[in-house]
C-alpha cells in the first residue's frame, strides 16, 4: 500500500471542496460573463482542427487554477509519460497501455520489454492495407470466383463499437459499392438481419475478437460459418476465402478453423476499448481505403502529441478531464452528455460509453481500497437535433446538473444537394441556440415582458446556468474523427489518473459472463442450477414455462 495521502485528504482536494462551497449554489454564468466578457475568447483551447470553447462552464480562473494544482499533485503528467513510455500502468492485468503506439510514425521507437513495437505495428498496417486494396479492387475473390461486395464484422464491445461508429462517421468517405454490416448481439436476430439479403458467394466475415474467446462473438462466428457453408454447397475450403480474423490469439483463431495467414494481429498492450485503430479497424479500412485510414491515424497522433507536450493550461484533454472532476466530485453531477450535431456521429456517444464507463466505472483505487470520491459519470446522448425533441426538456428545466459536450461542424461532410446543404445552417443554428439557452436561460422578468400570465411565468422560466463545452471543427474528416477520439481517450486517462483508479482493466464484466454460463443449461436442458438464488430460480422457471407454450 502506498503512503501518499488518499485523494480526498490532499490539501488540493480540500481547497477545491472549500472553493465549491464558497461558490454555491454554483458560479452564475450570467454574472461571470457580465464581469468578464473576455472569457469567451480566453476560455478556448485549440488542438489540431478542434476549437474547444469551455467558456460556458461553471468555472472561474480560480477554479481552473485549483484544478490544475490537483492535477499536479496527483502527477497526471507523470502517469501520462509512463503510459507513453510503455510502462505497465495497467496494474491489475500487469500490462502496458500503448494504444498511442498504434498511431506512432514508422521511425518512432517505443519499447515493451526491451523490444521496439513500432515496426510490428506498421507491418500489420501494411498487411491490412494490402488486403483492403485487394477487396476494394475486386482482386480478392470468394470461393466461387465472384468478387466480395459485402463485409460483415462480427465482434462485440471494443471489437464492434469502434469500427461500427467510425464506419457511420466516415460514411461520406466509404466505397458505396460495398455493403458493410456490424453484428455484435448474441441474439440471433442480429446475424439474421445482417445476412438475410446477402449472397454468401460475395460476403466476407471479419471476426474481430482480441481474446477470441468471447462467447457472443464465437457463437455468431460459428453460425456465420454454417450460413456460409450452407450457401456454398458445404465445401470447407470456402472458409479461407470468406473469413478473416482480427485478434491477439493465434492459437484460438486456428482452433476455430481460420488460417492464421488470414489473421491480422494486435497485442495485449492494446485494450479492447482502445483498439479500433489497430487491426480491429480492418472493416473500416476496407470501407474508406488505406490512405484515409492513415489520415485518421494522423489525427489521433496530433492529439497524442498535444497531450504529451502541451503545458497544463492549454492541454485540452487535461482541461476536459478536470472539468469532469469538478462537476462529478464537487458539484454533484452524476452524468455527462455528449451531443453531436452530426448525423454521421450517431454512434459516437455509444462508443464513448464503453471508452469512459468501462475505463472509469471503478470503486476501488489502485491500492485496492474503496474510493471515497466519485469516479466515472454515466455517459449518454444522441445526435442533435433529435435529442431536443426528447430529453432536452430535462436538461433545461429538470433538477439535475448535466454537463454536456456539444460537437459540431461548419460544413456538412457529404456531398449534398444545394437544398440539403442549406439545412446545415439550420442544424447549426440549433447547436448554438441550445448552448446559449442552457447557459443563460430566461428570467421570470423576461418571461413577464413577453406578456405571459403570471401563473405561467414559473413554467416558462429557464433557470439557465447549465454548463456546456462546445467543440467545433470545419468538417468531419478521417483526421478530425481521430482527433476527437484521442481527445476523449486522454480525457478518460486524466480522470482515472486523478481518481487513482486502474482505467485499463474491466473486472466488472466478468461475473455476469460466469453466471450466464452457469444458467444456460437450465434454459436449454432444464438442468438444475445449484446455488441459484430464489428470485432468479423463479424467473428461470417462468421462462421455461413460457418457452414451452
Ligand atoms: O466487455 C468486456 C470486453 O472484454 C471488452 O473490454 C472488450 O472490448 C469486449 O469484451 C470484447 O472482447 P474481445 O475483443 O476479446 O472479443
Amino acid at each position: 500500500m502506498s503512503d501518499t495521502p488518499k485523494l480526498n485528504r490532499r490539501p488540493e482536494w480540500t481547497a477545491l471542496a472549500d472553493h465549491a462551497k464558497g461558490t454555491l449554489p454554483h458560479p452564475d454564468l450570467r454574472e461571470l460573463f457580465a464581469q468578464d466578457p473576455g472569457r469567451a475568447e480566453r476560455y478556448v483551447v485549440r488542438v489540431g482542427d478542434l476549437r474547444i470553447d469551455y467558456s460556458k462552464n461553471l468555472v472561474t480562473d480560480e477554479t481552473l487554477a485549483l484544478l490544475q494544482e490537483l492535477a499536479a499533485a496527483t502527477d497526471v503528467f507523470g502517469l501520462r509519460d509512463a503510459m507513453f513510455r510503455g510502462e505497465r500502468i495497467n496494474i491489475t492485468e500487469d500490462r502496458a497501455v500503448l494504444h498511442t503506439a498504434l498511431r506512432a510514425p514508422r521511425d518512432a521507437v517505443i519499447e515493451v520489454d526491451g523490444e521496439n513495437v513500432v515496426p510490428e505495428v506498421h507491418a500489420v498496417l501494411d498487411r491490412m492495407a494490402g488486403f483492403a486494396d485487394r477487396i476494394r479492387s475486386g482482386e480478392w475473390t470468394g470461393h466461387t470466383g465472384r468478387r466480395i461486395r459485402n463485409v460483415v464484422n462480427i465482434g462485440i464491445g471494443g471489437s464492434d463499437l469502434g469500427p461500427a461508429m467510425a464506419y457511420e462517421a466516415l460514411r461520406a468517405f466509404t466505397d458505396r459499392s460495398l455493403t458493410f454490416r456490424f453484428v455484435s448481439n448474441v441474439d440471433g436476430a442480429d446475424l439474421h438481419e445482417a445476412t438475410r439479403d446477402l449472397d454468401p458467394a460475395e460476403t466476407l466475415f471479419v471476426i474481430a475478437s482480441k481474446t477470441f474467446t468471447t462467447i457472443e462473438t464465437i457463437t455468431n462466428a460459428t453460425s456465420a460459418r454454417s450460413w456460409l457453408l450452407a450457401g456454398l454447397g458445404g465445401d470447407e475450403k470456402a472458409v479461407a476465402k470468406h473469413f478473416v480474423a482480427l485478434s491477439t490469439n493465434a492459437e484460438k483463431v486456428s482452433g476455430f478453423g481460420i488460417d492464421t495467414a488470414n489473421m491480422f494481429e494486435f497485442w495485449d498492450w492494446v485494450g479492447g476499448r482502445y483498439s479500433f485503430d489497430s487491426a480491429i479497424g480492418l472493416s473500416l479500412m476496407i470501407a474508406i481505403g488505406p490512405d484515409r485510414f492513415r489520415e485518421m491515424l494522423d489525427g489521433f497522433r496530433i492529439v497524442d502529441e498535444h497531450f504529451r507536450n502541451t503545458e497544463a493550461p492549454a492541454n485540452a484533454p487535461l482541461l476536459l478531464g478536470l472539468l469532469g472532476v469538478w462537476y462529478g466530485d464537487f458539484l454533484g453531477a452524476q452524468s455527462h452528455a455528449v451531443l453531436p450535431y452530426s448525423h454521421y456521429l450517431s454512434k459516437f456517444t455509444a462508443y464513448l460509453q464503453q471508452l469512459d464507463m468501462e475505463s472509469n466505472g471503478k470503486s476501488v483505487d489502485r491500492d485496492g481500497d474503496p474510493v471515497e470520491w466519485q469516479t466515472g459519470p454515466v455517459v449518454w446522448g444522441t445526435p442533435g437535433t433529435n435529442g431536443q425533441h426528447a430529453y432536452y426538456q430535462l436538461i433545461h428545466q429538470g433538477t439535475k446538473l448535466i454537463p454536456a459536450d456539444f460537437i459540431g461542424f461548419a460544413r456538412p461532410a457529404a456531398e449534398l444537394s444545394d437544398e440539403l446543404k442549406a439545412q446545415h445552417d439550420l442544424l447549426m443554428a440549433n447547436f448554438f441556440a441550445q448552448t446559449q439557452a442552457l447557459a443563460f436561460g430566461k428570467t421570470p422578468d423576461e418571461v413577464r415582458a413577453e406578456g405571459v400570465p403570471e401563473e405561467l411565468v414559473p413554467h416558462k422560466t429557464f433557470q439557465g446556468n447549465h454548463p456546456t463545452t462546445t467543440v467545433l471543427a470545419a468538417e468531419l474528416t478521417p483526421s478530425v474523427l481521430g482527433q476527437l477520439i484521442a481527445l476523449y481517450e486522454h480525457k478518460v486517462f486524466v480522470q482515472g489518473a486523478i481518481w487513482n483508479i486502474d482505467s485499463f482493466d474491466q473486472w466488472g464484466v466478468e461475473l455476469g459472463k460466469v453466471l450466464a454460463k452457469r444458467v444456460e443449461p437450465a434454459l436449454t436442458e432444464g438442468a438444475d442450477v445449484p446455488g441459484l438464488d430464489p428470485s432468479t430460480a423463479a424467473l428461470v422457471a417462468a421462462y421455461r414455462e413460457l418457452k414451452e407454450v
